[in-house]
């Protein structure tokens, strides 16, 4: 599941599901009776683990899990490509949190007919279920998902939520961004391009307390530290003016919403918490309500089936995405899709990568 291939109505029906449920949880609690969940977890997580499992438990349906590697076949060396075909037929749902870029999208090619993919983050590029969770968390607070000023803060490279967050509200009219990142942690130059060709409004700064006063919502991020390169990016990262401290909070607007997907490390002093802007807990218990409404829509609704994947002429090259899942399963095919984003390029057909020949 990927916010770009549903169209704004049914973002909007899903938005709207989610604060229904939120309103009225009873009137729900059956209705994924007989259903089952699997959670395949390869990379740490809490909140989304944790909010697919009782949501699914909330709508009479059950899970089945496994959220470390080193107790599954994987560790024996069987494929992510079998390891769906399997675990898919098990479940009438997988939810995949995988370290690769793309991994989502193997999945989604390879389990049985059936069994719905939902990604519940593949590397630093996307977590669709959050942005969900977002979308309707702006909703409740804001009334609204478009002429919005939002400022993305921290590390904005390798930052997931980041990525699928900006892409899915820079489709909705009237919504400016200011990034807000130390330097070397931007957002990518691909995702920059694609935004540019749609001609979204973007500005870029690397200090907060400078443009929070223009702010009508503020999505603060952690450093993503385990997708670093080297340490000392790390603590090149630090020194800089991004971090929200009660004293940055006291320059933004009265009505100005302060989001932050979670977990936090140092980047929002704790001191925030008691102000009355800080939504980022209220945002973690939208995650619930958002999986149920996603658990809801993908399985009452038709059944699903695999992705296809598109013939490989067999010579293209390897992706240049160093975190592609094609390079930790090399009996993968490479191949490539037009871009739709951005023109006549071509980009990798599991993590979007552009192809370095176009
Ligand atoms: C985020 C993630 O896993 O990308 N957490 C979450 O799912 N709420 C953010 C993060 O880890 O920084």
């Amino acid at each position: 599941m990927d916010q770009s291939e549903w169209s704004l109505a049914e973002l909007d029906a899903l938005v709207g599901k989610t604060l229904e449920i939120e309103d009225h949880p009873a009137d729900y609690r059956h209705r994924l009776r007989h259903h089952v969940m699997a959670t395949l977890f390869l990379e740490p997580s809490t909140r989304t683990q944790l909010s697919f499992q009782t949501a699914m438990l909330r709508l009479g349906g059950q899970y089945i899990s496994v959220n470390d590697p080193q107790t599954s076949s994987l560790a024996k060396g069987e494929s992510l490509m079998d390891t769906v075909r399997v675990v898919g037929g098990y479940a009438d749902t997988l939810v995949l949190r995988h370290p690769c870029e793309g991994a989502a999208r193997v999945a989604s090619c390879y389990v049985p007919p059936g069994c719905a993919v939902i990604n519940a983050g593949d590397g630093g590029h996307l977590h669709p279920t959050q942005t969900l969770t977002d979308l309707a968390t702006l909703m409740r607070v804001k009334g609204r998902l478009s002429g919005l000023t939002i400022g993305l803060c921290g590390d904005l490279k390798y930052g997931r939520t980041v990525h699928s967050l900006i892409k899915t509200l820079a489709r909705y009219p009237n919504n400016r961004f200011v990034l807000i990142a130390p330097v070397g942690l931007g957002l990518p130059a691909n995702l920059i391009g694609a935004l540019n060709a749609q001609n979204v409004l973007i500005t870029e700064t690397t200090s907060l307390s400078e443009v929070i006063g223009e702010l009508d919502v503020l999505y603060m991020t952690r450093l993503q530290v385990e997708r670093f390169e080297s340490t000392a990016a790390v603590a090149d990262a630090l020194p800089n003016d991004w971090f929200l401290t009660t004293e940055t909070l006291g320059r933004g607007r009265a009505d100005l919403c302060v989001m932050h997907p979670l977990p936090r490390v140092d980047e929002i002093d704790p001191a925030v918490d008691a102000d009355p802007r800080a939504t980022y807990f209220q945002q973690a218990s939208m995650g619930v309500y958002a999986r149920m409404a996603l658990l809801l829509r993908l399985l009452e609704g038709e059944r699903a089936m695999p992705v296809a994947l598109p013939p490989a002429s067999g010579n293209e090259a390897p992706c240049p995405n160093p975190r592609c899942i094609t390079h930790q399963q090399p009996a993968l095919p490479h191949t490539y899709r037009p871009n739709t984003e951005s023109g006549d390029s071509h980009v990798c057909f599991f993590c979007d990568q552009q192809q370095l020949s176009d």
